[in-house]
């Protein structure tokens, strides 16, 4: 196994012990939400956003213990989303992250629930993180965590989602289709980057490399993403694939086609790691996550 390889999975390790802890107290709520909650979030996602934020403020030798219960949030507000996107209403899909999909289990009813309760404990696990936290440091958090929940929202992944939802069996502009990948995909990958920027306390030349890098390896995310719902393999990406010809998605697959789009790819990863040279070695982590998200077949 490669170093990095070993290194993503100790930080995958890390993320879900933390996770584990904020689940571990005794919750007075109905048995079945808290089971369909952690159905989904402790169902092995690549947990590539708590890492990207980790990363972020590693490389910039902020402190960490600071930045954890965003990093879980940010987790669970993306766990919802898939809830979400999986349901009868939205991409009706049967599989994630190698499981059955919440709705399938728990039904529609509980799995909105359980996608919504997940949404709020996020916000009251990182409202969490600002006990003890006073100043400058306090400031910045209350910033990172507007950040992401700004990124969450109509101006981030659910105004992404909705583009996404309107856009399904019509062919769409360059424009649109940039729109739903930057939103729906982009600016939560983007905010991971900039949280860890905020918290550390990044010199604005650095701040703007980093947001540029995220920037590029979030629209790089999605565009393989959509790559794989076509040549993908259902066992490696734990989610059916053809989930987009099935709703009639444009995707930048469906209107650019594979070679462009794997060309388009490659020279985002590029740039994102053009982006990262100058701020020097500290970065070599975030350099190879920008690789493994480009080249990653699940
Ligand atoms: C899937 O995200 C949804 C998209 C934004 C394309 P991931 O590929 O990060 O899914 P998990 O978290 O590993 O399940
Ligand atoms: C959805 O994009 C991204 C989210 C915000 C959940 P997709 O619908 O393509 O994601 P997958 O393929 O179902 O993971
Ligand atoms: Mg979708
Ligand atoms: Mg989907
Ligand atoms: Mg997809």
């Amino acid at each position: 196994m490669s170093d990095f390889k070993a290194q993503l999975n100790t930080r995958v390790a890390e993320i879900n012990g933390d996770l584990e802890k904020v689940f571990q107290q005794n919750l007075d709520t109905p048995e079945v939400i808290i089971e369909a909650m952690k159905y989904s979030l402790f169902a092995g996602g690549k947990r590539l956003r708590p890492i990207l934020m980790m990363e972020t403020c590693r490389a910039l030798e902020g402190d960490l213990n600071i930045i954890r219960p965003l990093a879980m949030g940010i987790e669970m507000i993306h766990t919802y989303s898939l809830i979400h996107d999986d349901l009868p209403a939205m991409d009706n899909d049967d599989l994630r992250r190698g499981k059955p999909t919440n709705h399938k289990v728990y039904g529609d009813a509980m799995a909105i629930l359980a996608g919504d309760a997940l949404l709020n404990y996020a916000v009251e696990t990182m409202l969490q993180g600002t006990q003890g936290l006073s100043g400058t440091a306090l400031t910045n958090y209350i910033s990172a965590m507007r950040c992401i929940m700004g990124a969450s929202g109509i101006l981030g992944m659910v105004g992404g989602q909705v583009a996404d939802m309107i856009s399904e069996d019509r062919v769409i502009s360059l424009d649109e289709m940039d729109y739903i990948h930057l939103h729906k995909t982009a600016a939560l990958l983007e905010a991971c980057v900039q949280s860890g920027c905020i918290i550390a306390e990044a010199e604005p030349a650095t701040q703007g490399r980093l947001i540029s890098y995220s920037h590029r390896i979030g629209l790089a995310f999605q565009i393989v993403d959509d790559i794989l719902d076509i040549e993908g393999n259902v066992e490696d990406l734990g989610k059916p694939i053809g989930s987009d010809e099935k709703n009639h998605k444009s995707t930048f697959v469906s209107l650019y086609g594979l070679e462009a789009s794997k060309i388009k790819v490659a020279e985002l990863e590029k740039e994102a790691l053009e982006m990262l040279k100058p701020i020097g070695e500290r970065t070599t982590f975030l350099q190879e996550l920008a690789s493994y998200i480009c080249q990653r077949r699940k």
